[in-house]
């Protein structure tokens, strides 16, 4: 049995890092991921003038009572659409003027999901280049709250509700959000823990998440908080373990239900998996996942579950490249504007390699087999594609050569040597798959 850690939860990060800050004493936060994602949100509220000081790897203390200074440069939220978005809602909430921008692949990313609803509050924003995108500025605010908000946003996103709760609590101003799959809970569960007034409301076909703020002074709890472990970074150990027949245990691991979806196609496939809840870190459920290698069957993956493992999508899909018989996405149109078109590349990458692949509007369907495989993956510089196909590569048998591996720098800066310790490339040379 292999045991292995996984860097703290990128979502739960984002989250504390902004709402640390706004709390009214000393945070603690330990396990905060050294990924570039994750550290672009640092810097981000460095330059809204947050006081962090590092304690240590991945320890910050974080000072609160924020008061926001607009920032003199534009903020570069380099490829992590989570800080772009969710520091839209800060900005707009908090009224400092600023301006956000990100390399390339985020500025090919849409923003007026975010945008649209804030300007609907009455923040003032615009857009400095092309409509829809970044960059974008924030023109600040004199005086006066935002208009209250009730967004039934087109599709589910955990970033726009995210950042429409943040502008909310930060402008003084009600606002519901309303889904018709639940997005991560992550930020109801913060902002719960810290004492912001959220409900939650949950009926068969929508939550509603609401804040509202009216008659609520009480200042926000700070955080001492231990960041579970990205179950989103250990799918991709997981996929290589259940591939090589082997049985993984993942300790530490953040267990939110509105992420667990991979564990349950995995169980409908067939394997072993079991979970152990082991404590709760400000709200958030944690503990240990251990997979058991068993022969697998294919999966659907229905619209309605695509919430739930909205980030897994590639890991699975290398999966079913394995696995004989047809499996199934649907109603993942959304993945083609995460940091590259996910489906179009997968699904690309998966057919040059000769797997027998059909892209759809809003999914795939992947037809596995025992063929060993070979070519050159292109990863867009995406750091989940780097790391899916990482894994086919690694396979007894296979000659796949990854394109710009030190993506996966992004997420899961220590991906290649976690892959090493738990299938040793010595393993993956001149021998045939064995399925
Ligand atoms: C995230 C939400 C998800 C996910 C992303 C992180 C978050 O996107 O894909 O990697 O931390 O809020 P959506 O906004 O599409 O839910």
């Amino acid at each position: 049995m292999t045991r292995c850690r996984v860097p703290g939860d990128k979502s739960i990060a984002h989250r504390a890092l902004i709402l640390a800050p706004l709390a009214s004493g000393r945070s603690i936060l330990r396990g905060i991921p050294t990924g570039r994602d994750v550290q672009s949100t640092v810097h981000a509220m460095r330059a809204l003038g947050a006081d962090f000081r590092s304690q240590g790897e991945g320890v910050l203390a974080v000072e609160g009572g924020l008061e926001a200074t607009g920032p003199s440069a534009p903020i570069d939220c380099d490829k992590s659409g989570t800080t772009a978005r969710l520091l839209a809602g800060l900005l707009a909430g908090l009224g400092v003027p600023g301006e956000l921008d990100g390399d390339e692949s985020l500025r090919r990313r849409p923003m007026d999901r975010v945008v649209y609803p804030l300007q609907a509050m009455g923040a003032p924003i615009r857009y400095l280049g092309e409509r829809g995108t970044l960059p974008i500025r924030f023109d600040g605010r004199a005086s006066g709250a935002l208009r209250p908000l009730r967004h039934v946003p087109r599709i589910s996103s955990a970033q726009v509700k995210s950042a429409l709760l943040l502008a909310g609590l930060t402008g003084g101003t009600r606002v519901d959000v309303i889904e018709s799959q639940q997005s991560r809970d992550h930020s109801e569960r913060l902002l719960s823990w810290m004492g912001a007034p959220v409900e939650v409301d949950t009926k068969e076909d929508r939550v509603r998440v609401s804040l509202d703020p009216e008659g609520w002074h009480r200042p926000l709890r700070p955080l001492d908080l231990d960041v579970p472990g990205d179950l989103s970074s250990a799918a991709f150990l997981i996929v290589a373990a259940l591939l090589t027949g082997r049985d993984l245990v993942v300790e530490g691991v953040g267990l939110n239900p509105t992420r667990t979806g991979l564990l349950d196609i995995l169980r409908s496939m067939g394997a072993g998996v079991h979970t152990e809840l082991e404590g709760s870190a400000a709200s958030e459920p944690w503990g240990s996942v251990r997979v058991e290698a068993a022969d697998l069957r294919p999966f659907r993956i229905a619209p309605a579950m695509v919430p739930r493992l909205l980030d897994e999508i590639p890991a699975l899909a290398v999966l079913a490249a394995r696995i004989p018989g047809t499996s199934m996405i649907e109603g993942a149109a959304e993945l083609r504007h995460k940091e590259s078109d996910r489906l179009g590349l997968t699904a690309r990458n998966l057919d040059r390699l000769g797997v027998d692949c059909d892209e759809t509007p809003d999914g795939l369907r992947i037809r596995g087999s025992a063929t060993p495989l070979s070519g050159l993956v292109e990863t867009g510089g995406d750091h989940r594609l780097a790391m899916a196909f990482g894994v086919l590569a690694r396979l007894p048998g296979m000659e796949i050569a990854v394109q710009e591996p030190e993506a996966v720098e992004v997420s899961f800066p220590g991906f290649w040597d976690e892959l090493d310790a738990l299938v040793p490339r010595s393993e993956a040379i001149g021998r045939r798959p064995t399925r």
